[in-house]
């Protein structure tokens, strides 16, 4: 009886462990993502402002001529925690997009309350939700495994396609594929979008091809949760209330059994 306690333990022991081992290999050996420390990262960790406008600049400049961002509603780019564009700044930016109106069955000039337009010119996919439609790489089905072991999830993914280009390329089919090293199956038909200098910041704040990724990076993992500051200043809300719930309940428990506890001791 022991014995077979004992020997269920073992199987089950080894199977977590098994399971755990090969999940990390699987994830690290097929592509390779590297770890970046975005200022959103972590409990109370922030969206930087500055680098969301910078990332904002790079979408529109680069990205947006051939991904679609048809989630995003421009006037969000004006909520606090987030771009934090001025009335204005939004209804000027919206207005550099074009968009098709039903009704006028036309184009026309972008409004704050349109959505950034959809593209598939390409075949590009949507950015709206990519940190999040690639947070497999938070770890097997999105458990955050990855995360807390290596501290690579969706944006590190997204970063890293930007930067792990080997400058490989090879014809198949009639169409050019790009060696990527983050990418699964190491070849995609995205050209490398980014490259040193590529766009100026009003600020002149660094725009090499690294800093340019990391910048547009940040903006699309806004894009996919533009509310994660309010979710986060909930959570530790939570955490502070559940604390103080506890603290309070020990001390009720301990006053409510004071008087039998007092009577034994005499
Ligand atoms: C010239 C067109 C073009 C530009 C510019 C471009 N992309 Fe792409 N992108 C593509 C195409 C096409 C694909 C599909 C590639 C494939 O699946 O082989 C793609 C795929 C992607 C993917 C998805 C990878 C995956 O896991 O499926 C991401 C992320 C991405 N692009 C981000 C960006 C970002 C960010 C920018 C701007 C810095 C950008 N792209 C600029 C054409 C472009």
């Amino acid at each position: 009886m022991e014995h077979s306690m004992a020997h269920k333990h073992v199987v089950i022991l080894s199977a977590l462990f098994l399971g755990f081992a090969s999940s990390c290999l699987a994830a690290g050996s097929e592509v390779h993502i590297e770890d970046v420390s975005f200022s959103f990262e972590g409990p109370f960790g922030t969206f930087d402002q500055q680098q969301l406008q910078r990332g904002l600049v790079v979408y529109q400049e680069v990205c947006a001529a051939c991904h679609g961002l048809r989630y995003v509603p421009f006037r969000t780019l004006g909520d606090e925690g987030g771009v934090g564009l001025s009335a204005n700044a939004v209804k000027a930016f919206a207005s550099n997009f074009e968009i098709f109106d039903a009704e006028l069955d036309d184009f026309r000039p972008a409004i704050p309350t349109d959505h950034f337009p959809e593209n598939d010119s390409v075949g590009a996919p949507d950015l709206s939700l990519m940190t999040k439609a690639r947070a497999g790489f938070h770890g097997p089905a999105g458990t955050g495994l990855a995360q807390l072991l290596r501290g690579s999830g969706g944006p590190e993914y997204l970063a890293s396609i930007l930067v792990n280009y080997t400058g490989e390329e090879k014809e198949e089919a009639g169409s050019i594929l790009y060696e990527n090293t983050a990418f699964s199956g190491g070849w995609l038909s995205m050209a490398p979008p980014l490259s040193d200098g590529l766009v100026e910041y009003a600020d002149g704040s660094p725009n090499s091809a690294h800093d340019l990724a990391m910048d547009v990076t940040a903006f699309l993992t806004w894009a996919a949760e533009p509310k994660m500051m309010v979710r986060k200043r909930m959570g530790l809300t939570a955490v502070a209330l559940l604390i103080l719930l506890s603290v309070l309940l020990y001390l009720t428990n301990k006053r409510l059994w004071a008087p039998i506890k007092n009577q034994r001791e005499t």
